[in-house]
């Protein structure tokens, strides 16, 4: 059932699959744009916008429960510790909110995707529609879902400045993310040049959203796969797909776009960052000659030695034998009752200072 993009309706074919068996679901649903007549530019040609057969609802009660069908059949699909997404624009977006909630799920970030280059209001009688809203939840307020911290922060290029970026400048990734949509090379294109689909969404995206929110070989569905830019990204990320569509053509197209897809050995792919490092305890480093029983230990800039490594992997201070956070933060005289020793010891190694953590790095590559 992995790798595999089945043609046919999402909620047949999810009510099919196995209960508490997706890691990952993403969803860009029909938003039933409510679109009339057709869009012209300001010069005059018609405007591609989303008027498609597949998000024509006759009624808001139709769409509702529409939106509760899927929703339900997503909700028995993921696993407990899974999380879904959801994108929406203004049109749909409280509509989902509102029934994710009845149905149970806990929403854990509503993210607003800005875009760099929005289509415009041509009649210019109200605001420019620049973004849309996407909803990230589990099944439960429990859930033990997964999110890649710090690969999010290494992602994180929405408020950090270029030169920032290239200067090691990391922050915490927000709930405002500036991408452009999809345009170019990345556009699918039908035989006569037209665009394919008329909601393909942006791979950095899609990227993002996978890498950040799942792990290396999780099963990851789209019930609403289009052009199949979810089943891209898992592929390209490790992770496997399950991608549903009712169109055929999308999904021959899509066929051939996974099949062009090239699977990246990264460290956001494999969420490296994220990894936590292997403990080591100080006594372990003087057994394995990283650090040597009766050293100095000095702070940044003392000439002297302060304190001196005992065997047990304490430090001797005063006639006290202190565990080295406790042991720094009295031989700093701060208020706090521990300071980090990692951070403000260091050794002499040829003659200069080195820090502890760096002697810890030093180890932990040993191993
Ligand atoms: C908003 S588009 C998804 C676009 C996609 N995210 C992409 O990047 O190309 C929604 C898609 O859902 C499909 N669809 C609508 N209702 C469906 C249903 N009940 N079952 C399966 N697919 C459906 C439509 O054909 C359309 O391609």
């Amino acid at each position: 059932m992995e790798n595999k993009i089945i043609n046919g309706n999402s909620i047949e074919e999810m009510n099919k699959l196995p209960e508490g068996s997706v890691d990952l679901i993403f969803a860009d649903p029909p938003y039933w744009m409510r679109v009339d007549g057709s869009l012209k530019r300001y010069e005059g040609t018609a405007f591609d916008g989303c008027m498609d057969k597949w998000d024509r609802f006759e009624t808001l009660a139709e769409y509702e429960a529409f939106t509760r069908e899927w929703l339900t059949a997503c909700y028995r699909i993921l696993k407990p510790n899974g999380s879904i997404w959801v994108i929406g624009g203004m049109q749909c977006i409280y509509t989902i909110g509102s029934i994710m909630q009845q149905i149970g799920y806990w929403l854990i970030n509503d993210v607003v995707w800005y875009k760099k280059n929005p289509t415009p209001n041509f009649r210019g009688s109200r605001l420019n529609n620049s973004h849309e809203t996407l909803i990230w939840a589990t099944k439960s307020r429990d859930a033990k879902f997964t999110f890649n911290y710090k690969t999010a922060k290494e992602l994180n290029t929405d408020t950090v400045t270029e030169e920032e970026y290239s200067e090691g400048v990391r922050k915490q990734l927000g709930s405002v993310w500036k991408m452009a949509t999809c345009t170019g090379s990345e556009r699918l294109r039908d035989k006569s040049d037209n665009k394919l689909h008329t909601t393909q969404k942006p791979e950095e995206l899609l990227y993002r959203i996978i890498a950040i929110s799942s792990k290396y070989g999780d099963v990851v569905l789209d019930p609403f796969g289009g052009t199949m830019t979810t089943g891209a990204m898992a592929k390209k990320l490790g992770r496997r797909y399950i991608m549903i569509e009712r169109e055929k053509k999308y999904c021959e197209y899509g066929k051939r776009r996974l099949e062009r897809i090239k699977e990246e050995n990264s460290d956001i792919a494999r969420a490296r960052l994220d990894e936590k490092p292997v403990r080591v305890s100080v006594k372990d480093m003087i057994k394995n000659g990283f650090l040597v029983e009766g050293e100095g230990f000095y702070f940044k800039n003392s000439r002297e030695a302060v304190a001196k490594l005992d065997k047990s992997g304490k430090l001797l201070w005063n006639d006290q034998l202190l565990d080295m956070h406790l042991c720094a933060a009295m031989a700093k005289g701060v208020k706090a009752k521990r300071l980090n020793g990692f951070d403000h010891w260091y050794v002499l190694r040829d003659g200069k200072l080195k820090s502890i953590a760096d002697v810890r790095e030093e180890y932990r590559a040993s191993l």
